[in-house]
């Protein structure tokens, strides 16, 4: 089994409960310098690698909520929706055309794959609505390795934890449209992500119309925003999805460390629309900022 199909069926056992996917950004540290296109490892555990230009581009595909295929409905169109026409097929080719797009070098799909009560066959519903991801050979899906080294990690959740609503209050980018439904327990998820030090973001699904970005204890909680059209949305706020883009910075002969991490999100519309583009973490000793802002003390 691939171990593509492997993340996406953890989450859809496990719907509900965190499925969550860490990755750190070091077991990416290894660039291939010769190749000229991203190097395939087909056999798992994945060494995930940079890309020869020294960058890896994440794809967050949060709540596809896919059903049957061309007969399952699109809820929460608009009237220019397209009726009858609107089926699951439109998050099929919203998907396609992203990772043509976008050309991500891993795809997170953060629960909520299928919709359960729609699908007559979930592994089947499954299988369909991955498939766009699976025609594109060089992606990868990864439950990711271990290393010591420091490097920054980002997490893959499914449900927000409760701290996640005081966003409201101190602040997000993006938007925050509907209620934050998450455990009423707080299990201390967060005191345990800031305790492992080298957690820099955490992506989120569950709430389909939150797209937003906010910073808690130092640590990014961001959603990815609805991507499918059978799941609830909402008329002529487009679908959408997450991206999560990080560079490595050059060092004397080859790369050194990642340099920074940003993140935007497109829109499934005629131009897939990029917006609220913003830095999420940048490397402290990058010389470049620093000159940036404090010329005199230059480095
Ligand atoms: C869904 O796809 C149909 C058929 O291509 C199209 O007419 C319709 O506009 C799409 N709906 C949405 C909401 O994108």
């Amino acid at each position: 089994m691939s171990s593509s199909l492997l993340i996406a069926l953890v989450s859809l056992l496990l719907p509900c409960l965190l499925s969550l996917l860490l990755l750190h950004l070091s077991t990416v540290l290894d660039p291939d310098p010769d190749a000229a296109a991203p190097r395939v490892k087909k056999a798992p555990p994945l060494p995930l690698r940079f890309r020869h230009d020294g960058t890896f581009k994440i794809l967050q595909v949060a709540d596809m909520h896919f059903g049957n295929g061309a007969a399952t409905r699109c809820r929460d169109v608009g009237p220019d929706g397209g009726g009858a026409l609107c089926s699951d097929l439109n998050t099929t080719r919203f998907l396609r055309r992203l990772i043509e797009a976008e050309k991500p070098d891993l795809i997170a799909f953060t629960g909520d794959n299928i919709f359960g009560t729609s699908a007559t066959d979930a592994a089947e519903s499954l299988l369909k609505a991955i498939s766009p991801a699976m025609e594109f050979k060089h992606l990868k899906f990864s439950f990711i390795g271990q290393k010591n080294l420091y490097a920054p990690a980002l997490a893959f959740f499914h449900i927000p934890i409760p701290e996640v609503r005081e966003l409201w209050y101190t602040g997000f980018k993006g938007q925050y449209q509907e209620g934050v439904a998450c455990s009423t327990v707080n299990s201390g998820v967060l005191g345990t992500l800031v305790s492992m030090g080298d957690v820099k973001a955490v992506f989120l699904g569950h709430d389909h119309l939150n797209d937003f970005c906010g910073s808690l204890n130092g640590i990014w909680f961001c959603y990815g925003g609805g991507f499918g059209y059978h799941g609830y949305g909402r008329p002529h706020w487009p679908r959408r999805a997450r991206v999560i883009y990080s560079g490595l910075k050059k060092g004397q002969r080859s790369w050194s460390e990642v340099k920074s991490i940003r993140t935007w999100k497109v829109l499934d519309d005629e131009k897939l629309s990029k917006i609220d583009e913003q830095v999420l973490w940048r490397c402290s000793t990058d010389d470049s900022h620093r000159n940036a802002f404090y010329p005199r003390q230059g480095v």
